[in-house]
C-alpha cells in the first residue's frame, strides 16, 4: 500500500462543498489502486482570518510543506473584501504559492464532447479544442516591488504595482512550457505585450533564446490583446500557451468559457521540488455558496491532476477522469453546464453519481 499525506484546504464559499465531493472520490479510488490517503485539513483564506486573524497561518503553510500534495478549493468572499491588503483571503493564497515556490500553473482547457452545447461559442468553433495554459505564478505584477498606495508631493494618492521578471524567472517557466508542449502537439505560443512593455521584451527575448534547446517545438508569439481575441475567434489554433502571471489569470478564465463553464477547469501549481497545490481555476463563487448548486467537477479533476502530476499515479487519475465523462454521458448536469434534456443535479448528487460511476464503470 502506498501512503500519501494530503493537506486539504477547503477555504471559503463553495470551497467546503466541492472539497467534500473530491475527498469522497479519493476515498473511493484509494482502495481500488492500493493507495491510502492520510488527510489533514487546514484553514486558509477567510476561514483562517476568522479563526486566527491571518489568511495563511504559519501552521497551515507548515502542514502543506510536510505533505506529499495539497488539494485547495477556493478562497475569498464579500465579508473580507474591505480588510487591509495583507489580511485579505487572496493574500493568503498568494503567500501559499510563494511559500511553496510554485512558479508554474498548468491550466488545461479541454472541450469535452458531452459539453459542446454548454459553451457560449458555436459548436464548430469549440469542438475538439484542447489547450494547456502555462501561467507563471510567483512573479510579474502580482509580486513586483515597489507596490502600495503612496501619497504624492501634492497630497494625492497614487496606487503602484510593478510588473517585473528576471531572466531566471522567465527561463524556468519557459522550460516548463516547452517540456509541456513536447508531450502535446509540440506547438507553443508565448503571450506578452512586447510592443509596449519592457518586461515583455525581456520575456520574448528569453523565451526565444530557450527555444534553441527545443528545436522540435514550434514557437510563436502573440500580443496579449490579440491572443484574447484569437482565443474566442479560433481556439483550435492553440496547443500550449505560456504567459505571465496576470495575462495567464485573464486568458485562463477566457479559455474556461470555451469548455462550457469555469466550474469544469482544474489546475496544477507546481515548483521545482516539493508538494504542489492542486486547485480549480474558479473562485469561491459566493453568489451560489451554501446552496448545493456548485459544480464539483473542477475540484474532482484537480484531485485527478494531483494523482497524475503530484503523486505519479496516472491510472488512478485516468479512472477519475473517466468517471467524470461517464456521469456527463449519463446526463447529470449542475446548473452551470445544464442544457436541454439533461438531469439537473446539485453538488452532492453529482458527487453521488461519481461514486456510482467509480463503483460500476461503463463498459
Ligand atoms: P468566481 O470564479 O468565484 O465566480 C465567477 C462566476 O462563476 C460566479 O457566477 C460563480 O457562481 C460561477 N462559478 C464559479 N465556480 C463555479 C462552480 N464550481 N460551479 C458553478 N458555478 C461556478 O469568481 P469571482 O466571483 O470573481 O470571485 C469570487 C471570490 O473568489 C473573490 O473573493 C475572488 O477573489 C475569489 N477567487 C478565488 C480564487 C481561488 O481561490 N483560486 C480564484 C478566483 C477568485
Ligand atoms: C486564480 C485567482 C487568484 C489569482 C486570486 C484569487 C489571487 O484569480 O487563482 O486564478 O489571481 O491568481
Ligand atoms: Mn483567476
Amino acid at each position: 500500500t502506498q501512503n500519501y499525506r494530503i493537506t486539504l484546504l477547503p477555504g471559503d464559499g463553495i470551497g467546503p462543498e466541492i472539497m467534500a465531493v473530491a475527498v469522497e472520490v479519493l476515498n473511493a479510488i484509494g482502495p481500488q489502486h492500493d493507495l491510502q490517503f492520510q488527510f489533514e485539513e487546514a484553514p486558509i483564506g477567510g476561514a483562517a482570518i476568522d479563526a486566527t486573524g491571518e489568511p495563511l497561518p504559519a501552521a497551515t503553510l507548515e502542514t502543506c510543506r510536510r505533505s506529499d500534495a495539497v488539494l485547495l478549493a477556493a478562497i475569498g468572499g464579500y465579508k473580507w473584501d474591505n480588510l487591509p491588503r495583507h489580511q485579505r483571503p487572496e493574500t493568503g493564497l498568494l503567500a501559499l504559492r510563494a511559500g511553496l515556490d510554485l512558479f508554474a500553473n498548468l491550466r488545461p482547457a479541454t472541450i469535452l464532447p458531452q459539453l459542446v452545447d454548454a459553451s457560449s461559442l458555436k459548436r464548430d468553433v469549440v469542438e475538439g479544442v484542447d489547450i494547456m495554459v502555462v501561467r507563471e505564478l510567483t512573479g510579474g505584477v502580482y509580486f513586483g516591488q515597489p507596490k502600495g498606495i503612496f501619497e504624492t508631493e501634492t497630497g494625492e494618492k497614487r496606487g503602484v504595482n510593478t510588473m517585473a521578471y528576471t531572466e531566471s524567472e522567465i527561463d524556468r517557466i519557459a522550460r516548463v512550457a516547452f517540456e509541456t508542449a513536447r508531450k502535446r502537439q509540440r506547438k507553443l505560443c508565448s503571450v506578452d505585450k512586447a510592443n509596449v512593455l519592457d518586461v515583455s521584451q525581456l520575456w520574448r527575448d528569453r523565451v526565444t533564446a530557450i527555444a534553441a534547446d527545443y528545436p522540435d517545438v514550434e514557437l510563436s508569439h502573440l500580443y496579449v490583446d490579440n491572443a484574447a481575441m484569437q482565443l474566442v475567434r479560433q481556439p483550435k489554433q492553440f496547443d500550449t500557451i505560456v504567459t505571465g502571471n496576470l495575462f495567464g489569470d485573464i486568458l485562463s478564465d477566457a479559455a474556461a468559457m470555451l469548455t462550457g463553464s469555469i466550474g469544469m477547469l482544474p489546475s496544477a501549481s507546481i515548483g521545482a521540488s516539493g508538494p504542489g497545490v492542486y486547485e480549480p481555476v474558479h473562485g469561491s463563487a459566493p453568489d451560489i455558496a451554501g446552496r448545493d448548486l456548485a459544480n464539483p467537477l473542477a475540484q474532482v479533476l484537480s484531485a485527478a491532476m494531483m494523482l497524475r502530476y503530484g503523486l505519479n499515479q496516472p491510472e488512478a487519475a485516468s479512472k477519475i477522469e473517466k468517471a467524470v465523462l461517464q456521469v456527463l454521458d449519463e446526463g447529470y448536469r449542475t446548473g452551470d453546464i445544464m442544457s436541454e434534456g439533461m438531469t439537473a443535479v446539485g453538488c452532492k448528487a453529482m458527487g453521488g453519481a461519481l461514486l456510482k460511476a467509480l463503483d460500476r464503470p461503463a463498459e
